[in-house]
């Protein structure tokens, strides 16, 4: 049995598991103002400029098999982000990451997806004044079983993307992608053109011919035993950044730079990656098969060396379950 094979039923044991959960929790927790409730039962305050106006950042880290991965790493985005907005984590660094593995503890979920949302908090409806004195920012924190961008059962024969004709990705002047946002307006349409044309994945361009991400994830084209990853306009993804260390180590050549459209299309192979649902073949594209049509052999390699990293102690924090 190949570890793809091994991987996936695995997860599909731990995942009947949690069917047969019936307690409050079994959906989702959530942490608010320092009270624990099922996720459904928590609330925004209406006035916090996170929902009024899209002030905010947030980050998403990943449980799988019990363990946390790269728990750190997200945090230390979380933080950066904070600053880009001028914003500040509302509380230690230290804390937050307690309250996280606190959290999942108590969900009791084995794979998980788990949010980090920091807002400005609560102003006035029109605030001009942002100065740091006048921000109390605020953290909510929820936990979810494991979230799939492309389901799960796709991961063998690839899904099917497209080029978004409707819609291109923000530009980086206008909203700043390397701090994780929740301005998902060209996303949503993105998703929206993807549902229409029977696809599981948009990606967005730059405007200018060049390839960037699509609705959370970061994509990577093959050509020629080359990796090719958007430099600019992209999300810096943890996931990104682990696909980045595995090259390294297996001297797999990687470009991180514009990555041309013409490339695109002329891939050997192409995945998409993320926190929710680890790396995704992409075996189709605008209707057509990439190259052949199946999953290629760098996707499966890095799609392996992924999951086992899941078990590396040097990136992952077991989780002490109750
Ligand atoms: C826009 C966008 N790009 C890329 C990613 C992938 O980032 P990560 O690998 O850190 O999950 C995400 C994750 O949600 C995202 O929202």
């Amino acid at each position: 049995m190949n570890t793809f094979q091994s991987t996936l039923e695995s997860f599909q044991k731990r995942e009947d598991a949690l069917k047969a959960r019936e307690d409050p929790f079994a959906d989702g927790i959530a942490w608010v103002e320092g009270e624990i409730m099922p996720l459904s039962q928590a609330r925004i305050p209406l006035a916090d400029q996170g929902f009024l106006h899209g002030d905010l950042t947030y980050d998403v880290p990943a449980v799988w098999d019990g363990r946390i991965f790269r728990l750190d790493d997200h945090l230390d985005r979380l933080e950066a982000s904070c600053h880009k907005l001028r914003l500040f984590l509302p509380k230690p660094k230290e804390e937050i990451k307690q309250l996280v593995l606190d959290l999942i503890s108590k969900s009791g979920f084995r794979d998980a997806y788990v949010e980090l949302i920091v807002t400005r908090g609560i102003h006035s409806i029109r605030t001009l004044d942002m100065s740091p004195a006048k921000v109390e920012p605020n953290l909510y924190l929820f936990v979810t079983p494991y979230v799939w961008v492309v389901p799960m059962a796709l991961h063998s024969h690839g899904a099917a993307a497209i080029v978004t004709r409707t819609v291109r990705r923000i530009p980086p002047g206008a909203v700043d992608p390397t701090v994780k946002n929740l301005q998902w307006g060209d996303f949503n349409r993105a998703i929206l053109e993807t549902q229409d044309r029977g696809a599981q994945a948009p990606f967005l361009t730059d405007g200018d011919s060049n390839l960037t991400e699509g609705s959370g994830f970061n994509i990577f084209i093959v050509k020629g035993g080359v990796l090719h990853t958007a430099r600019r306009g992209v999300l810096e993804g943890i996931t990104r950044r682990t696909v980045l260390e595995i090259a390294e180590d297996e001297k797999i050549p990687c470009h991180v730079e514009d990555v041309p459209m013409g490339l695109v299309y002329s891939a050997d192979e192409i995945f998409i990656c993320t926190t929710a649902g680890g790396l995704m073949p992409i075996t189709g594209l605008d209707g057509q098969p990439v190259a052949d049509g199946k999953v290629g052999p760098i996707t499966s390699k890095f799609w392996d060396a992924y999951w086992a990293l899941h078990y590396d102690p040097k990136l992952t924090i077991d989780i002490m379950y109750g």
